[in-house]
């Protein structure tokens, strides 16, 4: 219950008390520069180290954590009505999962695997490394749920068996996978995500190469996006929570509020860098290495199960902004973006390989 005298924003969500309670470091970001160095804290109810990332970006419409595993450790095992999507930072082992009573299933990971737990599913997580931790970031609905129903009994003590996610399958985190249409890959595990096949996609400029996941029959997906050395990106925007994951390259980004060009924000990022743009805000990524720059994004925004407005209107992420879509094209730019993008290749010795831009009035 709020106090008198208190407003309702003065009141911390069910999901904020529950992410102070769990005793490890919370940084509250806009982004985090490397996920990799990121200091970490005992973590008691998992047996394990972990950082909470709150991201300005998510809005509360997911979070993420940083996991860590100490050498041959074990996380105690857990199931919960969010999901959690896991990218594999550093280190290799297996994890465990079944439903209760089903049979268990156990697959191995790597540094670069990613997968998905689905709903409610036993899950446990094994170091497989004598002498080195295990790292991951992990996405998760939390926010959502906790919020939502604001009891924590129903998120972590659930018996419901979400068996049309997974029904004790042998061979669910095989890798096995369906292409869909719209570049989707639908698929429950996949060994190494820094060198799944891209696929060309024109509209979005640049020679980029992309491809989205489907996973474990969420509502959270992700897209793997790829732009070569020289390139940057349109400018584009779409709803909150996308988790930006950088696995190769160097480069930057600017984002800003529709309207306030004047106040961007800029972004320098590395490999096992993240940032999240918020709701609708412009964002525009440019490569500045000598290598192609990759990044991973697991966001909303599934074809399969839409779930926001500002998602589903996604499909129009790559369609110009003066055609209804929500993507600025090279020659309606400001001038400065290329400007800044010139004088930053310059620093490191690199020709662009961006066409001569004609501005539109
Ligand atoms: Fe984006």
């Amino acid at each position: 219950m709020a106090e008198a005298g208190k407003t309702f924003t003065e009141e911390p969500t069910t999901h904020e008390k529950w992410i102070k309670g769990q005793g490890i470091p919370i940084f509250r970001e806009f982004s985090i520069p490397s996920l990799k160095e990121l200091e970490v804290g005992p973590w008691e109810r998992l047996g394990a180290y972990g950082a909470y990332v709150v991201l300005e970006g998510a809005e509360d419409s997911n979070d993420a954590y940083v996991l860590e595993i100490s050498p041959k450790g074990t996380v105690v095992p857990e199931r919960h009505t969010y999901e959690e999507v896991f990218y594999v930072l550093s280190g290799r082992g297996a994890t465990t999962v079944w439903q209760s009573g089903g049979p268990k299933r156990t697959f191995e990971w790597h540094e670069g695997s990613f997968f998905a737990i689905p709903l409610n599913v036993w899950h446990q997580f094994f170091n497989g490394h004598g002498n080195q931790p295990a790292r991951f970031y992990v996405v998760t609905s939390a926010p959502l749920v906790m919020n939502l129903f604001h009891n924590l009994s129903f998120v972590f003590n659930n018996d419901f068996v979400f068996d049309d996610r997974f029904d004790g399958q042998e061979d669910f985190f095989s890798g096995k996978g369906e292409a869909l249409p719209g570049r989707v890959w639908e698929t429950n595990f996949i060994e190494d995500i820094r060198t799944f096949p891209l696929i060309e996609w024109k509209e979005r400029g640049a020679g980029g190469v992309q491809r989205r996941f489907q996973l474990s029959e969420g509502t959270m997906v992700a897209h793997v996006s790829q732009f070569p050395v020289g390139t940057y990106k349109k400018c584009h925007r779409h709803g909150a929570g996308a988790h930006v994951i950088i696995i190769q390259g160097k480069g930057y980004s600017l984002l800003w509020k529709e309207g306030q060009e004047d106040k961007q924000v800029r972004v320098d990022w590395k490999e096992g860098s993240v940032l999240v743009p918020p709701d609708m805000w412009w964002h525009q990524h440019f490569n500045t290495w000598s290598e192609p720059a990759k990044y991973l994004a697991i966001r909303w925004g599934s074809i399969k199960y839409p779930l926001f407005k500002s998602w589903i209107i996604s499909g129009k992420t790559d369609t110009n902004v003066k055609e209804g879509g929500n993507q600025i094209e090279y020659e309606d730019e400001d001038p400065y973006i290329r400007q800044l993008f010139e004088e930053e290749l310059r620093k490191n010795g690199i020709e662009s390989r961006m066409p001569p831009i004609k501005y539109n009035k």
